[in-house]
């Protein structure tokens, strides 16, 4: 049976781009499979931090999967860290890693190699969110782009492990996104619009941004002079991310067949607010509902862990005895 796992980071709060790239597809994935997905609180403390916003974070996170459709009674929706399993599976995946590896990671050289005050988790954190999908014996993970050397990772690691003490793991594949799997900042559109950005960050449009700030932020996005709409990433990546964005919102697969419709940067911003707009109307007024009701979240990620366990001890059970403890 299909088993899809995928996590969220609650360092900020989502945007956009972690709705295209990741939670939209859980939501169309989530009847055909078994679905597990954790906040992944652990990976919040691999940066600086502040407990409190971690923990708001955390909920606000559980709260718009839900918000965005995921259903609780199908999908295993629960706080890493209410489970052990993930740290002590990290641990046996550690003891499988090669230090050269983790040193090609991408991710760890732009935000952490060489500063002094680089936390050790940031360099382990891949191993750790390969423990989050081998716990599961995962054989789908949607994810953003970003997120694709972090997978060849774990299916290494597994792959390995496996050769050197047994079948205990399921070797997982991606499941890259057609459109939307590298939605880029409005004001930089060279850097992925990350939920990291400072809270105010005019280039960032957030899941709970209200329609005026989002009209807002797409309206003052970067474009160029050439005053030409066409889909060119490469000499036009203001322009292209607009129109990846409509495209991704109104469910158009060709970003270039939605440019040949547009004379004018303004009337594309305009069409892209309306879609980013209604396409988050939803999700904004189921948000408010749940938010009233944080009793309900709570109890969600309680049954969630419990699932999360049910599922996750056997094969952590297996590791170790596979690997000699
Ligand atoms: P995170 O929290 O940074 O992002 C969550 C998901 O959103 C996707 N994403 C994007 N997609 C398109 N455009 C963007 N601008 C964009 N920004 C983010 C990410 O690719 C991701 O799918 N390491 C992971 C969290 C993680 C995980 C896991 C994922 C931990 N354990 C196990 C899958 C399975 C991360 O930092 O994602």
């Amino acid at each position: 049976p299909r088993t899809i796992v995928s996590g969220v980071k609650p360092t900020g709060s989502l945007t956009l781009g972690n709705y295209l790239g990741a939670l939209r597809r859980f939501v169309d994935l989530q009847h055909d499979a078994r679905c597990v997905f954790p906040v992944v609180d652990l990976h919040g403390l691999t940066v600086p931090h502040d407990p409190e916003r971690l923990r708001r974070l955390t909920v606000e996170t559980a709260t718009l999967y839900l918000a965005a459709g995921l259903d609780a009674a199908s999908c295993v929706i629960f706080r890493q860290s209410d489970l052990s399993l993930h740290t002590e599976l990290a641990y046996l995946l550690e003891c499988t890693a090669y230090v050269g590896e983790l040193d090609r990671m991408i991710q760890f050289k732009e935000k952490g190699r060489g500063r002094p005050k680089t936390r050790v988790s940031l360099y382990t954190y891949p191993v750790l969110m390969a423990a989050d999908i081998l716990a599961y014996r995962a054989t789908h993970v949607p994810v953003g782009d970003d997120q694709r050397q972090h997978l060849e990772l774990t299916r290494d690691l597994a792959l390995r492990f496996n050769r050197a003490y047994g079948e205990v793991f399921v070797v997982p594949e991606m499941i890259p996104a057609v459109i939307g799997a590298r939605i880029k900042d409005l004001r930089n559109p060279l850097a992925k619009m990350s939920k990291d950005a400072p809270d105010d960050a005019a280039g960032c449009v957030r899941l709970l941004d209200s329609p005026d700030v989002i009209r807002h932020k797409v309206m003052r996005a970067v474009t160029d002079s050439r005053h030409e709409v066409r889909y060119d990433p490469e000499n036009q990546p203001g322009v292209a991310n607009l129109l990846d964005i409509l495209a991704a919102c109104v469910g158009e697969s060709d970003p270039a067949a939605l440019a040949t419709r547009y004379s004018s940067y303004g009337a594309l911003k305009r069409d892209v607010a309306d879609a980013v707009i209604s396409l988050l109307a939803p999700l904004r007024a189921r948000y408010a509902d749940l938010a009233a009701a944080p009793e309900y979240v709570d109890a969600v990620l309680r049954d969630g862990a419990e699932r999360a366990r049910a599922l996750a001890e056997p094969t952590v059970a297996a590791a170790k005895r596979a690997i000699g403890l």
